[in-house]
């Protein structure tokens, strides 16, 4: 970690309730737990970005389809995009992280206050953190925000995959299913708890449907073409020819993207992560395959409860 960090900042992570959470430590602020790598770089940016009207941000708990809008929205919004000139497709050559930087993975992961004055308009951002967490700016300025989520089952499931897949890369013992899944359920993971998480950006979106788009990753399996076209008009980049929607999904497809070289051998220089460790079955009820009925009711009663009376279902 960088010196140019607050020493404050690292005088309250040792103040913060803290759980240890697939073999690393957690910290809870304000209600949500982060990685300790991270939090001094989601503090910096909420103090220190300044949002601007043109910008986009995406924004998601983790393993809810993220990856997939990484790659659609620099297409949408990219006019190369829109062409069929696949050979200029930045998705060739890299990863989706790379098209949209993450704030706290990224950005300000290693300097508090990051030169941003050499990006265009429209600037293309990505975050995990619940909404109270965002910079004001992003609140409060015209920029647009897009919420993903998921079924909170393949969610979970989605997560041990992928933090389950990172740790044994490395040598380390599997995780144990049981032990993410109590976690879950308590709402102790990365940016959770989920269903806070997802709360917090529906009723927003309720309140103020023109700034933020609220998504679900079943939605988009469903009805891609309608999904997109939704997500293109709300971007103020409507895709008007059917061609132009049929090469942005196929594009962005799981399909296509699982199999380039960048996305098979590439690793996020950021994280460390194997960017193969992105892409994996991409289907809906994948849960039906991994946690038992019993989980399955567990999680189904949490979901109840948490989203009583807020409208949103799964
Ligand atoms: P599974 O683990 O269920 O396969 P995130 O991108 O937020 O990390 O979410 C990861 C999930 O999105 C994974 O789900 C992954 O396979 C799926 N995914 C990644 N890229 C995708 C794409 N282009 N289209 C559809 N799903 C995708």
């Amino acid at each position: 970690m960088e010196s140019g960090f607050p020493a404050a900042v690292f005088t309250l992570l040792g103040e913060l309730p803290k759980e240890t959470w697939c073999g690393s430590d957690l910290y809870n602020l304000e209600g949500f737990w982060y990685a300790s790598s991270l939090l001094p770089a989601i503090m910096a940016a909420r103090s220190n970005f300044r949002a601007n009207d043109c910008d986009v941000f995406l924004t998601s708990s983790m393993k809810t389809g993220t990856t997939w809008l990484k790659a659609i929205i620099p297409t949408i919004m990219n006019p190369v995009g829109r062409t069929n000139d696949d050979g200029h497709d930045p998705l060739l050559k890299h990863h989706p992280n790379e098209l949209m930087p993450s704030l706290e993975a990224q950005l300000f992961k290693e300097n508090p206050n990051p030169d941003l004055s050499d990006m265009s308009c429209p600037r293309l951002f990505r975050t995990h953190v619940p909404y109270h967490m965002l910079p004001e700016t992003v609140k409060n300025s015209a920029c647009k925000i897009v919420y993903i989520t998921r079924d909170p089952k393949d969610t979970f499931v989605s997560l041990w995959h992928f933090f389950n897949s990172l740790i044994t890369a490395e040598g380390n013992d599997p995780w144990p299913m049981n032990e993410a899944f109590e976690s879950f359920c308590r709402g102790v993971h990365v940016f959770g708890p989920f269903h806070d998480h997802v709360l917090g950006y529906w009723k927003e979106s309720i309140k103020r449907p023109e700034k933020i788009l609220f998504l679900r990753y079943e939605d988009m399996k469903k009805d891609p073409k309608e999904q997109l076209r939704k997500l293109a008009c709300f971007l103020g980049k409507p895709l008007e020819k059917e061609e132009e929607v049929d090469r942005v999904l196929w594009r962005c497809s799981l399909e296509r993207l699982k199999h380039l070289e960048v996305n098979q051998r590439g690793v996020d220089p950021w994280l460390g992560f194997d960017y193969k460790f992105y892409f994996r079955r991409g289907s809906v009820g994948d849960w039906k395959n991994n946690i038992t009925d019993e989980m399955k009711e567990k999680l189904n009663r949490v979901t109840a409860t948490k989203f009583e009376a807020s409208g949103l279902g799964f």
